[in-house]
């Protein structure tokens, strides 16, 4: 896609689990990041991050911490966008 981004449907991102050799997916304000490189890295510990994968992380991020800047932290793990399924033709 356009400057290499990935357009990616909430079914794809959810198969981003972290487990069974893939990675781990979390989308954030329509955007899907990478966050398996951060699991080390993460203050709250790897099984808290990995409650986010696979799915948008903006709730339980804003819950514990909402002053952390996850486009910041996390702007050279973007994947690409979130788009709808798609749809079949009429
Ligand atoms: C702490 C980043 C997702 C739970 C932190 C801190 C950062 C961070 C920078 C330190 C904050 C501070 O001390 O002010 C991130 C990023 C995330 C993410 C970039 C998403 C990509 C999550 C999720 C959870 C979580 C989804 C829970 C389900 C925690 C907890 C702490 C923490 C419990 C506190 C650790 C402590 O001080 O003992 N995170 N986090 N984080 N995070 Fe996250």
């Amino acid at each position: 896609g356009v400057n290499g981004f990935q357009r990616i449907t909430p079914s794809q991102l959810k198969k981003m689990t972290g487990r069974k050799g893939k990675p781990a997916w979390s989308s954030w304000q329509g955007k899907v990041y990478n966050i398996t490189p951060y699991l080390p890295f993460h203050p709250g510990g790897e099984a808290e991050l990995m409650k986010c994968a696979g799915r948008d992380g903006a709730k339980l991020f804003m819950e514990v911490h909402p002053w952390v800047n996850w486009e910041n932290m996390l702007g050279s793990c973007l994947v690409g966008v979130l788009v709808p399924e798609e749809q079949s033709p009429l």
